[in-house]
């Protein structure tokens, strides 16, 4: 190939507005060009350096790139942009065998691309020659810094970390360092909250370049270094800590990894190879005494993690944890943190976790999320773009070499075995050659095979009530795929509407072909549609080997699938809501405090009820659906059973608000409730022993739903389907036997409110007024 038909293509980035850089900046192009090389340049408005840019140093700037033979980007190409035929170069995500970009190597096989990849330009040892540097470090530290400010500020500390801005407000590094030294100054005078001192940040990785970007960052604050024993003596001495400066923990895997043999010391080398070998101590050493953890360091599953959820709720309900926020410079979502639940964007770079409940605040969700309870989070998947120009410069010297490599031996039509030419560390970053994965990565199809194994990829059937919470709760995963399936396909529309990895499903349960054709395509079945459908669910999950979870109540149908899904490996997992789910977890943990500190239960009472604020709950039942209304009724009319000073008390259906009960655990709350179902076959499961003499679960309502009798299902003929339309008004007062003359109003006022048991002047005016609303 003569060099004066290399073409050079660069594309105009398009994954997301911040994504401003460029893999050559134009005093690379202009280098290229005095070599005779022709350039073509995409036009882009974002790009930081403008398009004039390229076109003073000699580029073409067109949007057509069919005249390049060699085109290079930074993030990862749309499929349908991908050229036939051409070389790529440019971050694919793929080696991995990352999910999310397999699609996007099918169409490059396809399209007979050859695929380089800077991830994968290494050294003999393997170090990356192409690479963004200490960029990401820098980013992420000076946005970790800023958004430490923020929380604080709405924990109820003014300090100087708020005074500096997100790194993209600052054109440079280095005027970003002079904010940040400014900021120093401003701690030396003034100080940090008394409160919080000793202020201790961490950084996890000593030599790597994102902990050196982080340091050289770090150490521009008025700081002084410090090991754990030091850290230890300080938490325990606060009066020993200084205000006018910040305590900087600089850590490797050596300080917190213990060998599990007494006799045996720390060996780097046999970490690396057998970590199994070696115990965790990041918790028990540094996490709860940490203000800010910068985390920096490499990661893979095979190593123990820094901190897990469970350390993590332990540490933080524990009362004694100082840790504010977690600044996620590796953005390894349930990594070494596993409570990074996910990465963030430019746009939006933080999140507060609970890791009392799990639960995730950021300003997708709530206005307020920045009050949360928690620790913040900072975690932007492109942190070094925030300094594009600094980014594109640095990273286009290390490119550059290499652009000149396969410029001069690259001849991409013969076979990728005899492109023996090009040099060697851009021959073996070739990923695809003439529509096939080159042998070094041929892992990637098995890789992708057994990742697709492990993906979990979950089918919710129904699209109601109890589906909104399950999905929100699973899509905060990115690493998780959704299918809604509802036999109302506008259900399932509305639910996956703007979520990612989200997709609706027309399906109707009864149809058992095309229940086995979806449910062969997930690998975890959750069943959330009406509770006599699910055995037709489970059926098909027992037959397809499906594992499958159900908040309903086991049936005994369902039962006799036990032992069959047992021996086939599977979980079917039921009673995973609030009752029957969240009141078994929380009878269980009270039994076991009980009878581990030596205690015997000879009453077991428990009550449970999804009950609306007391400021809303001012219909006349008192109540809202938050879940399935017929289930509601349904729940009204079930039999229930349970044992009162061991006599064995039945109760059928229409009985079952005949014993109904006031409840007076919040005396300030006017609550009744009434027996819920079969209470007995718990006994057993709660692991009671016969000086158990009383066992009842109950169903806890406010005042008033009984009494009114809106839940009895008995049909009534104004609600036929043969009867005139009526309004609800109506319908209550015909229900209470009130004279069609009366206004709703009224009817509460004369027939409610005597028969809810209220005394008779216990509403104003006003009160009834909203009781005539909310009718
Ligand atoms: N354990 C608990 O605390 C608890 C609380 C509430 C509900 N639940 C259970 O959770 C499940 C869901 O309750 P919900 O309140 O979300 O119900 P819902 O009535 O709001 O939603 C059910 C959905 O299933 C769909 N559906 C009905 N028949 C179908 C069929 N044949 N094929 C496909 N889709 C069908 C409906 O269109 C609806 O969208 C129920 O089984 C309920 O008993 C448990």
């Amino acid at each position: 190939m003569s060099n004066k038909s290399w073409v050079l293509g660069i594309r105009r980035e398009d994954k997301n507005r911040w994504e401003r850089r460029a893999p050559v900046g134009p005093s690379h192009v202009k280098k290229l060009i005095e070599k005779g090389i022709r350039v073509i340049v995409q036009p882009s408005t974002l790009r930081t350096y403008p398009d004039t840019a390229y076109q003073q140093a000699g580029a073409e700037i067109s949007d057509d790139l069919s005249d390049a033979s060699t085109i290079i980007a930074v993030k990862e190409v749309p499929n349908d942009l991908l050229m036939d035929g051409k070389t790529y170069v440019f971050f694919s995500h793929t080696i991995k065998a990352q999910h999310k970009n397999m699609e996007m190597l099918d169409c490059i096989l396809q399209k007979n691309i050859r695929l380089l990849d800077y991830e994968v330009i290494t050294d003999d040892t393997g170090s990356r020659l192409v690479r963004f540097g200490k960029f990401a470090g820098y980013a992420g530290t000076v946005d970790t810094l800023h958004a430490l400010g923020d929380r604080l500020l709405a924990l109820g500390h003014s300090t100087p970390f708020l005074h500096l801005g997100y790194s993209y407000c600052y054109n440079t590094v280095e005027m970003a360092k002079s904010a940040v030294t400014a900021m120093g100054e401003e701690i030396s005078n003034y100080g940090l909250p008394q409160t919080m001192v000793p202020f201790t940040f961490l950084i996890t990785s000593e030599a790597g370049n994102v902990s050196r970007g982080s340091q050289e960052i770090m150490k521009l604050l008025p700081h002084k270094i410090i090991n754990h024993q030091q850290l230890q003596r300080l938490v325990k001495h606060p009066e020993e800590a200084s205000p006018y400066h910040v305590y900087l923990l600089i850590t490797t895997v050596a300080d917190w990894s213990e060998p599990k043999d007494p006799d045996a010391i720390f060996d780097k080398q046999d970490y690396y190879a057998h970590p199994e070998k070696y115990r965790n101590t990041f918790y028990e050493k540094y996490a709860p005494h940490i203000t800010c953890v910068l985390n920096c360091m490499y990661w893979d599953t095979k190593y123990p993690r820094l901190i897990d959820n469970d350390q993590m709720t332990e540490m933080y309900e524990s009362g004694q944890s100082r840790l504010v926020a977690v600044g996620d410079i590796t953005c390894d979502p349930m990594g070494s943190i596993e409570a990074l639940i996910k990465t963030t964007s430019i746009d939006q770079p933080c999140f507060v976790y609970d890791p009392s409940s799990g639960e995730v605040h950021d300003a997708h969700t709530d206005t307020n999320w920045i009050y949360k309870p928690g620790v913040l989070f900072c975690a932007v998947d492109n942190f070094p773009t925030e300094f594009p120009k600094e980014a594109t410069e640095y990273f286009g010297d290390h490119l550059m070499p290499f652009l000149e490599g396969l410029k001069i031996k690259s001849d991409v039509s013969l076979p990728f075995d005899q492109q023996n030419d090009l040099p060697p560390e851009l021959h073996k970053a070739v990923i695809t050659a003439h529509g096939e994965l080159t042998p070094n990565f041929k892992y990637i199809s098995e890789m992708r095979k057994e990742n697709e194994k492990s993906l979990k990829n979950f089918l919710i059937l129904g699209a109601g009530f109890v589906s909104i919470a399950a999905l929100s709760y699973l899509s905060r995963n990115s690493s998780y795929n959704m299918t809604v399936a509802d036999n109302v396909i506008e259900n399932a529309e509305k639910l996956v509407a703007n979520r990612k990895n989200c997709t609706a499903a027309l399906l109707d349960v009864s149809d058992t072909v095309a229940l086995e054709a979806l449910v062969a395509k997930h690998n975890i079945v959750i069943s959330l549609i009406p509770a006599h459908l699910h055995i037709k669910v489970a059926q098909v999950c027992l037959k397809l080997g499906r594992h499958m979870v159900t908040t309903s109540y086991i049936s005994a149908e369902m039962q006799e699938l036990n032992e069959e899904a047992k021996k086939a490996g599977l979980i079917f997992l039921n009673e995973t809501g609030l009752d029957p789910g969240l009141d078994h977890m929380e009878a269980k943990r009270v039994i076991k405090q009980v009878t581990s500190a030596g205690g015997k239960i000879r009453s077991f009472v428990s009550w449970c009820g999804g009950l609306p604020m007391p400021e809303a709950s001012m219909n006349p039942f008192g109540y809202k659906f938050s879940w399935s209304p017929r289930g509601v009724l349904v729940a009204s009319t079930q039999p229930a059973k349970y044992i009162q000073e061991s006599h064995v008390r039945d109760v059928s259906g229409d009985n079952l608000f005949s014993r109904r009960q006031q409840v007076s655990i919040f005396p300030g709350f006017s609550l009744e409730g009434i027996p819920n179902r079969d209470s007995t076959k718990y006994i057993e499961q709660y692991e009671l022993g016969p000086e158990c003499k009383t066992f009842f679960r109950g169903t806890l309502r406010y005042t008033g739903v009984a009494q009114l009798g809106l839940l009895d299902p008995k049909p009534v003929s104004w609600l036929a389907e043969s009867a005139p339309s009526i309004t609800w008004n109506d319908a209550v007062r015909k229900h209470l036997n009130a004279r069609a003359t009366l206004s709703t109003g009224k009817t509460i006022q004369h027939i409610l409110r005597p028969q809810m048991g209220y005394p008779d002047k216990g509403f104003d005016d006003d009160q009834i007024r909203k009781i005539k609303d909310a009718l």
